[in-house]
């Protein structure tokens, strides 16, 4: 018995929503077979497209995967096979992808006996290994597609948001790799309270403009006062990018998770498709070389 999985690329935090927000990318992703088989525990069998660790403990799959089959009266074990199309290290949830299809597939093959909000904490422990930090902003909206915010961590609270359905995204990525766990040292561990007032303005501006399909107001709240002025300094091009994807009529830019990829949200495939040229002009007139995409959300 064996089922072959989607596994959606994913941007976490959506400039205002560090660690909390995230939103899961239709067109864009990995695929991963999962089979049951009689032998215990998890074996990596394949994986294509990129060079990463087989051995169970060391993959995000493989660690994501036992601890669902710790939680489980299952006696027998599962094969993974793992076709990579995110590259690790690009800020879309490469790590994310693997380690919420394993779950969600063996989950599938045992009879769905675990909620989503159970997968999202097992799916967590892969990016444990992965960032060093069991963060859900990406396993979560992987899981339950669409926008998720993590509400909470302690208790584990994933709220999923509607998805208004003109939004798209635009990724570019640019072929240098951030870790994620590089790129949160970085950061500073205090906010002035003046930071904070503008950022869950923002936050709580972006999931009203999502229940209320107001483009205008999810483009006002999509910034970031916290993260990306620190790790935009990583990213080749950042300002330039933002400035023409703006220019180009993106409701919103800013980094993909911990970078260096970086997102815009627009209206419409038209303007998305534009946002990726204007995108593109600048990465080519700086040779930096680069991947694109444009891709519905749901
Ligand atoms: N919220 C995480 C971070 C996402 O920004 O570090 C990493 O993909």
């Amino acid at each position: 018995e064996e089922i072959r999985v989607f596994c959606p690329a994913t941007i976490a935090n959506l400039s205002c929503g560090f660690d909390v927000l995230g939103v899961a990318l239709d067109a864009v992703g990995d695929e991963m077979i999962v089979r049951k088989t009689d032998t215990k525990g998890i074996q990596i069998t394949k994986i294509t497209g990129q060079d990463l660790p087989l051995a169970t403990e060391k993959n995000v799959a493989g660690v994501a995967g036992l601890a669902l089959l710790d939680k489980s009266d299952y006696k027998g074990g599962f094969e993974i096979e793992i076709h990579k199309k995110i590259k690790p290290g690009s800020g879309i949830g490469s790590s994310a992808a693997s380690s919420a299809g394993t779950v969600w597939a063996m989950n599938y093959l045992l009879g769905k006996p675990f909620s989503l909000s159970e997968l999202v904490e097992f799916a967590m422990q892969g990016e444990k290994l992965a960032s060093d930090v069991a963060h859900a902003d990406n396993v979560a909206p992987a899981l339950f597609g669409g926008f998720t915010l993590v509400r909470g961590y302690n208790p584990l609270d994933v709220v999923p948001l509607p998805s208004p359905k003109e939004l798209y995204a635009t990724v570019i990525h640019p072929q240098i790799e951030i870790k994620t766990s590089d790129s949160r040292k970085i950061l500073k561990t205090n906010i002035t309270l003046q930071k904070g007032i503008k950022q869950w303005g923002n936050l709580a501006g972006l999931v009203a403009g999502l229940f209320k399909n107001d483009y205008d107001l999810i483009g006002r709240s999509l910034e970031d006062h916290v993260v990306e002025p620190i790790r935009s300094i990583l990213i080749p091009g950042f300002d330039d990018i933002k400035t023409r994807s703006l220019e180009s009529g993106a409701l919103g830019c800013g980094i993909s998770g911990s970078g260096p990829s970086i997102f815009a949200l627009s209206k419409g495939k038209n303007i998305a498709q534009r946002v990726a040229q204007a995108m593109t002009q600048v990465y080519e007139a700086i040779d930096v070389e680069f991947d694109v995409h444009v891709s519905p959300i749901n």
